[in-house]
């Protein structure tokens, strides 16, 4: 790991993070968390009356995760290999907090409809949803993301029942370097 993503993981993902509302004792689940550039800050901040669900497709990423996790003693962190299917296996108002960063690219609409679906199930009353739409119209387009601005992924969002709360922009992770990137956080209100 480079000195960059060291000092993210130790330092600034940390101060992010409590930034967009992690707080001690939080029930987090990071979607699509790969190596753990966030999970690894979100598990220092929650600590030990918390738990961070870190939710991910390939094996060797979690893996690589775990592997941080355990060097830094990090017991609070739950790896999830799935077969990426749009569905949370998780019990519904469960969650405090739903991380999606850099990850609803992967998805077309109807299944990006589904995951809100899901988070919104699994969110307990008031819990956050935090987002971070990379890859789209204005921040390096790729695949169908390519065609939304954030202002269209807000509102793709705000259909699903979620309350927009805040936009942060700051110098963040993705993949393994920093960039400048917004993340987006609504609430689950009825
Ligand atoms: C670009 S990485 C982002 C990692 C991390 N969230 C971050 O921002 O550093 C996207 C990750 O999401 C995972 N992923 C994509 N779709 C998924 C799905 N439906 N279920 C589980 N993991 C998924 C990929 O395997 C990949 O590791």
């Amino acid at each position: 790991m480079t000195k960059d993503m060291e000092t993210w993981e130790k330092e600034n993902g940390v101060k992010f993070l409590r930034k967009v509302g992690l707080r001690p004792g939080h029930i987090v689940l990071d979607f699509g968390c790969r190596v753990g550039h966030y999970t690894i800050p979100a598990a220092k901040i929650v600590g030990n009356n918390g738990i961070v669900y870190a939710v991910d497709k390939e094996q060797q990423a979690l893996n690589e995760m775990q592997q941080k996790a355990t060097h830094l003693n990090l017991k609070n962190i739950r790896t999830i290999k799935t077969s990426g299917q749009t569905t949370l296996d998780f019990e519904s108002e469960s969650i405090e907090v739903v991380l999606f960063y850099d990850v609803l690219h992967y998805h077309e609409q109807k299944e990006r409809e589904k995951l809100y679906v899901e988070a919104y199930r699994v969110l307990k009353q008031d819990a956050l949803f935090s987002v971070y739409p990379k890859h789209i119209l204005e921040d390096d387009p790729l695949q169908e993301f390519r065609r939304l601005s954030l202002s269209d992924v807000k509102r793709e969002i705000e259909a699903s029942n979620f309350v927009f709360e805040h936009k942060f922009c700051d110098l963040i992770s993705h993949d393994d370097s920093l960039n400048q990137g917004c993340v987006l956080n609504f609430r689950k209100q009825e």
